[in-house]
């Protein structure tokens, strides 16, 4: 037995040292190795020897099996690094040539019209900040003028973390940016020039214009003398900055506890001529709230209110996104959808 393996050992690495093709190992692989190989015919014949010689002969036969896998390895890999070097070196390789390329990825539209926004808010001398997602229910709603009994501090609005809005001093999730504003100014006071993006939550039954989880951009500007036209033009900067022409808008009143006066600056509906269910046929796309800054916004932050005055607007990131993009429905956002994401690829 010893002698029939030591001379498979020697066959084999014979047979190996004058292959020089992947082709021509693959054969010697089989011959000796393979499942009818000449090896595995011999470890048959194992079971007849005596208890004695049995072990002996198995770690014979197991070297010989490795010292012929490893010399196959190395020489497959010589073969390789041949093979690469004659390509490289070859006439006819161009190394400046591109190599395959993967799938590309794309930029979520909302990503973009954020990145979009700022860039431009940066430009106009807007300062980036930001703040969190789960607020105390003072920076949300009291400090900025909502009251107790205000609808939208109302769980069928709100998310509650803790409390709700009858206990006071809870935590829910921002249900807008606004938050920001009284985060920002007191923190840095007067005067201010600031937009804080960021992501809200609401108590929402979703439809094709409503999501419990949306994107909004804050804008907030408190100076001295600053007063309705300079907001009016800056948001109107924005909105032609973002859409690459200046919009057909309108301004209307609005209420919010927080301004004073409030309005609404509407866009014309891209969707359809004179109503469809995105503009709930008027027309008209609800854009940009905002307003000049309550005073007692002012004072709670501890803004001298006699001194200064602000304006402050809402932007919704979606919104944006689906009139820019042409979106019919926001619930694609956050659909995961790769239909949808593969229209954005770069
Ligand atoms: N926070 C308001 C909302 O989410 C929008 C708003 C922002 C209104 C700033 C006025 C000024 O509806």
């Amino acid at each position: 037995m010893r002698e029939r393996l030591e001379q498979l050992r020697a066959e084999g690495l014979e047979a190996l040292s004058r292959a020089d093709s992947e082709d021509e190992l693959r054969e010697i692989e089989v011959r000796f190795l393979g499942r009818n190989g000449a090896l595995t015919h011999l470890l048959k014949d194992l079971g007849g020897l005596s208890p004695e010689e049995r072990p002996e002969m198995g770690k014979l036969a197991n070297e010989v099996k490795a010292e012929i896998a490893a010399s196959l390895e190395s020489l497959r890999l010589n073969l390789k690094e041949q093979a690469y070097s004659l390509e490289i070196s070859g006439s006819g390789f161009d190394g400046s040539l591109p190599g395959p390329s993967g799938p590309r990825g794309g930029v979520h539209p909302l990503t973009q019209v954020l990145w979009d926004l700022e860039d431009l808010a940066s430009r106009m001398g807007f300062a980036v900040v930001d703040g969190p997602e789960v607020e105390t229910e003072e920076n949300n709603f009291d400090a900025l003028n909502i009251s107790v009994d205000h609808p939208a501090r109302e769980s069928h609005d709100t998310i509650w973390v803790k409390g709700d809005s009858q206990s006071g001093g809870g935590l829910c999730l921002r249900t807008h940016t606004s938050c920001v504003q009284v985060r920002a100014l007191k923190e840095h006071g007067a005067p201010l020039r600031v937009v804080a993006p960021g992501r809200v939550f609401r108590q929402e039954t979703q439809d094709a214009t409503h999501d419990h989880t949306f994107h909004q951009m804050e804008g907030l500007v408190v100076d001295r003398g600053v007063g309705v036209p300079h907001m009016l033009h800056a948001m109107e900067a924005l909105l032609a900055g973002l859409f690459g022409r200046p919009l057909e808008t309108r301004l209307r009143p609005g209420y919010f506890p927080f301004v004073e006066p409030g309005f609404e600056l509407d866009a014309r509906c891209p969707f359809c001529d004179e109503g469809c269910r995105i503009c709930s046929r008027t027309g008209w796309i609800e854009l940009m709230p905002g307003g000049l800054v309550h005073p007692k916004v002012l004072d709670a932050c501890g803004v001298d209110s006699n001194v200064f005055s602000g304006y402050a607007f809402g932007l919704g990131l979606s919104r944006v996104a689906m009139l820019r993009y042409g979106i019919d429905d926001i619930r694609w956002m956050f659909s995961g959808d790769l239909r949808f994401l593969e229209q954005f690829r770069l």
